[in-house]
């Protein structure tokens, strides 16, 4: 085999060489903004950890959120509530249930009408009321088992965070509704409960209505440092705290190179989106195995036949 002079071989290679070393096209694909997973649901803006399409935002927050003619709902195992606002900073979101009893009126029935708060197990790990949201259970059932396996009859009804029935009995929704009992709600009751039990989240995991024989309830918090005067100054509502637990490291690196927040079709593994390609990382350190399957084999190939020209070529230019 005829063989071309070394000088010449070196220059094609060189030539060769530096179109194929040449980044593929993948700058192309980049140009313009990548994906955004922020959007706005009404006034409120939805944000990670929360997203409201599918694969943006974190995998525990998935199908959490909807977005109903400019109305934002939050969907749990015990109903929808409506958001009435996201705290980022704070990490906190307050909910509305329409059947929550507040100061002006006192909802009751005897199966009852309001949500309660009940979290699937799966949602556990990442929301949970705040330790400042007092929930106040009305019209309990002697046999409930709220009332059951406290020892002397000892209640485990208490104010929470300053707040309490005997407060909230002052309200205007009360002398609305009639007569009704009320017994005491400190210490112990003798003949029967009391109308009205103050418990935090804290202390029963879980306010199922149905479980724990009540005909309604009450939440309310207060954003004030200070404690603030009375039941109809309390902010009545849900206010519930999110975590997401150590990927908040990720999702900052992620969105500091440019990226989106959001998750891989397993539902579960963390994902940064970015323009025209997935990274596990973030959008500066791209790792093959996240980018899409043409990409990857057109840098393999790209790899490989780069290597070896670049071999060739040091060959030959040893020879020359
Ligand atoms: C509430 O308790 C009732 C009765 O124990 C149960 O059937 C229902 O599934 C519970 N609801 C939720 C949301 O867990
Ligand atoms: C959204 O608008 C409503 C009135 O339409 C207002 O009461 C509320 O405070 C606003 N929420 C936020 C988060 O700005
Ligand atoms: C709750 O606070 C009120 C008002 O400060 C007080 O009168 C009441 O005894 C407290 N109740 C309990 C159960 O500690
Ligand atoms: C990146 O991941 C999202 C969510 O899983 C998916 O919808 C999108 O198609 C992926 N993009 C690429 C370039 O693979």
């Amino acid at each position: 085999m005829e063989t071309p002079p070394p000088s010449s071989t070196f220059l094609l290679l060189l030539l060769l060489s530096i179109f194929l070393i040449t980044p593929p096209p993948l700058t192309s694909a980049a140009a313009g903004p990548g994906p955004s997973c922020r959007s706005f649901c009404g006034n409120i803006t939805v944000d990670y950890p929360f997203a409201l399409h599918d694969g943006c935002g974190h995998p525990g927050f998935r199908d959490l959120l909807f977005c109903i003619n400019s109305v934002l709902m939050f969907h749990i195992a015990s109903g929808s509530y409506r958001v009435l606002d996201i705290d980022y900073p704070y990490r906190s979101l307050t909910l509305h249930d329409p059947h929550l009893s507040t100061c002006d009126d006192v909802v009751l029935s005897p199966t009852p009408l309001a949500n309660g708060f009940v979290l699937d197990p799966s949602r556990s790990p990442y929301f949970s009321p705040s330790p400042d949201n007092v929930f106040m259970l009305i019209g309990c059932s002697p046999t409930s088992p709220l009332f059951q396996g406290f020892p002397g009859k000892h209640l485990p009804c208490r104010n929470v965070s300053g707040m309490g029935c005997e407060e909230y009995y002052g309200c205007e929704g009360w002398s609305k509704l009639g007569s009704h009992r009320r017994g005491s709600d400190s210490g112990s009751y003798g003949s029967s409960p009391p109308e009205c039990c103050a418990v935090s989240f804290e202390a029963i995991k879980a306010i199922n209505l149905t479980r724990l024989e009540c005909q309604g309830y009450s939440s309310a918090y207060t954003l004030a440092p200070l404690r603030v005067d009375g039941p109809a100054a309390w902010s009545y509502g849900i206010r519930v705290k999110y975590s997401v637990q150590g990927s908040e490291e990720f999702c900052r690196a992620c969105e500091a190179t440019g990226g989106s927040c959001g998750f891989g079709s397993d539902g579960e593994r963390q994902l940064c989106m970015c323009p025209g390609f997935n990274s596990t990382s973030n959008c500066d350190k791209g790792s093959i195995a996240d980018m899409s399957a043409s990409v990857k084999r057109e840098m393999e190939l790209e790899f490989v036949i780069a290597t070896w020209a670049g071999l060739l070529l040091l060959v030959l230019a040893w020879m020359a």
